[in-house]
């Protein structure tokens, strides 16, 4: 939900913000604009629409300066348009703010600013930030800053630049993200990491109600109260080639193939021989022992992976586990105490329900584990635990390889805790070690069938549009999975909802005759998984009544299936053998696949999909 960056140091401020903005452009893309201090005056140019029209903008109208700051912007407050787009300027454009959050006492501090004869001229939330900074300020931005961060409510990241302090950019945060870059005679601050990686590897990691200022060699973070703190620079490992698309058409697809060696990386990590190991749990074996519930609590795609948890913790911890959408869990009075694990799992590690559901959690004496992507985030570093999965920067909006990394770090921990709790054989633990072992290569093999454009998984997408256009757009999607390969019917569903824009609805095929059925005619195409496992012949059943009704379908198949040929099916996608625990990983990848490949039939932008951005920080 809109990236910010800051720069200042000997480089062309706009080069640097054009840059980091491309990096964040995943936050938000609705509009974006960057402004710069240059002879004593603060310069600005901001656009409605993608970054690229900025880019355009600013080849012919180009910015001097060495320091600047930049956005790009996911709208909350007020349509996306050029006066609404950041950065905002005070009344005599002396300053410059970018933002990221939501000030929800907006409203009441603009009519007080108003009366002050204060001039806005947006309809956003953000405003009211700049013009509080002007009145507050006497020849000292950081102060101005300090006094303005105190009266705001909601949550912010904040980046101000002041033409009368041309040395120093001043940036705050409250519940939204904000990491320092730190160079040689520059430094850097942004929403992510990712946007200062082309320059530098170290960064620290701000935390709530903060206030920095950066200076080309010195970097100063002080309390609300004023108070001067000392941070540690993280050295990431992270590589910039990381962060762009290596020759693939798209970052999603560039992400999907890199599931393979995610997974191996992850698994040689964790497994030590016959051991899996947490080395930086900070949970203690004792305390694991004792828990007797956990919940696992997430968003969209990481919700999915957690449904899939709790099938693998009840089955091999045998330990009651339920999972629940952050949004949900937050507002209720869900009922967890001391002998909870609470798992919160979150690919950006900063999304805003998350958050508050881990709070919630905490505040009720339970203990709280994350499973997060990005280093150093708000949820890791609430957590009493955390486990990072390691996957790289995802940049396309839709997870893909976030997803699988985080179904193999619920394999490994719950193998874990079953190990730990003695609640499965020995025997059964080190045969599950050794299929999990096999998975990093068959999802490798499974890829490698559709390294070629013309693959299997976008004819059948080439056909589904010339269905859709043949059944007069009314042709849409039905996926039906079971037990532990139900949370991939729903995240195929979601696959395909958001960067194909067609409708898909995901369910658990147990439940079709419940209602769904009603749906089955000659327009759906229905995913039906049918790997083996100890509910296939159920779903034969599925498919037959699906049949029926003329529905068309498309079959994930175990490889060498014979029996589902004589099934009279449309459509069938082969993922390779394994144990029907660990299918999940292995399905996932066409159904990313088929939905890609749906999206560029229909010639959707596939890494920015509308309405959507990649990091949700606010609710
Ligand atoms: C879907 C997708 C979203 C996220 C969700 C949670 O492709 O990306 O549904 O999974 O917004 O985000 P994180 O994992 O960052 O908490």
């Amino acid at each position: 939900m809109c990236g910010i960056v800051g720069y200042i140091g000997p480089r062309k401020a706009q080069d640097v913000l054009l840059k980091g903005l491309s990096r964040l452009e995943y936050r938000g893309y609705d509009s974006a604009g960057i402004a710069a201090i240059s002879s004593h005056a603060v310069e600005m140019v901001k656009r409605k629409g993608k970054l690229k029209v900025l880019y355009e903008e600013l080849e012919t109208h180009p910015i001097k300066g060495n320091v600047g700051i930049g956005h790009t912007r996911w709208a909350t407050h007020g349509v996306p348009s050029d006066a609404n787009a950041h950065p905002h300027l005070d009344c005599k454009a002396r300053l410059a703010v970018v933002h990221n959050g939501i000030i929800e006492n907006y409203s009441e501090l603009k009519d007080g600013l108003i009366k002050e004869g204060h001039k806005f001229r947006s309809e956003t939330d953000t405003e009211v930030i700049s013009h509080l900074i002007e009145k507050f300020y006497h020849g000292n931005l950081e102060a101005a800053v300090h006094k303005a961060a105190r009266l705001l409510k909601g949550t912010y990241a904040i980046a101000v630049i002041h033409k009368d302090e041309p040395d120093k950019v001043v940036g705050a945060r409250l519940d939204s993200p904000l990491i320092v870059g730190v160079g040689k005679g520059e430094n850097f601050l942004a929403s992510d990491a990712t946007a200062v990686l082309d320059y530098t590897k170290n960064v620290i990691y701000l935390d709530n109600n903060q206030v920095i200022t950066i200076t080309r060699n010195k970097v100063t973070v002080k309390e609300m109260s004023g108070r001067t703190v000392r941070k540690p620079v993280t050295r990431l490992k992270w590589d910039v080639s990381q962060a762009e698309k290596g020759g693939y058409s798209h970052f999603m697809l560039k992400e999907i193939f890199e599931q393979g060696d995610i997974l191996a990386k992850i698994l040689d990590e964790r497994i030590k021989g016959q051991k899996i190991v947490f080395e930086q749990l900070k949970i203690r074996g004792v305390a694991l022992k004792k828990f007797k519930r956990a919940a696992i609590v997430a968003c969209g795609t990481a919700y999915h992976a957690g449904l899939a948890g709790k099938y693998m913790i009840e089955e091999l911890v045998k330990m009651p586990c339920w999972t629940d959408t952050s949004s949900e869990f937050r507002y209720r009075d869900p009922i967890v105490d001391k002998d909870t694990l609470v798992i919160i799992v979150s690919q950006s590690g900063e999304t805003a329900d998350s958050l508050a559901a881990l709070r919630e959690a905490k505040k009720k004496g339970a203990t709280v584990v994350s499973i997060c992507n990005v280093l150093g985030s708000s949820i890791a570093r609430e957590s009493d635990g955390v486990i990072y999965t390691h996957a790289g920067p995802e940049i396309a909006v839709a997870s893909t390889k976030a997803y699988t990394a985080q179904l193999a770090i619920f394999y490994l921990f719950t193998l874990y805790l079953a190990a730990l709790r003695k609640t499965i054989p020995n025997s059964r633990y080190a045969y599950l070690l050794k299929e999990l072992k096999k998975v990093p290569a068959l999802a490798q093999q499974l890829l490698s069938e559709y390294k070629s454009e013309y693959n299997s998984l976008a004819a059948y997408a080439q056909e589904f549009k010339r269905y859709y256009i043949k059944q007069h757009n009314k042709s849409y999607f039905l996926y039906l999975g079971r037990n532990i390969n139900y949370p991939n019917a729903l995240e195929g569903a979601l696959k395909l909802k958001e960067i194909a824009y067609i409708s898909a609805e995901g369910y658990p095929a147990g439940e079709m005759k419940h209602g769904p059925i009603a749906l089955i005619d000659e327009n759906p195409w229905v995913v039906c998984i049918a790997t083996q496992s100890a509910t296939y012949d159920k779903m034969l059943s599925n498919i037959q009544e699906i049949k029926a009704r003329n529905g068309i379908i498309i079959a994930v198949a175990t490889e060498g299936d014979k029996e589902l040929i004589h099934q009279n099916i449309n459509y069938i996608i082969e993922i390779p053998k394994i144990d029907e625990l660990f299918s999940p990983l292995l399905v996932a990848i066409p159904l990313q696949l088929l939905a890609y490949y749906v999206s560029k039939e229909f010639g959707h932008d596939i890494d920015q999909p509308r309405n959507l951005a990649k990091s949700v920080t606010v609710e």
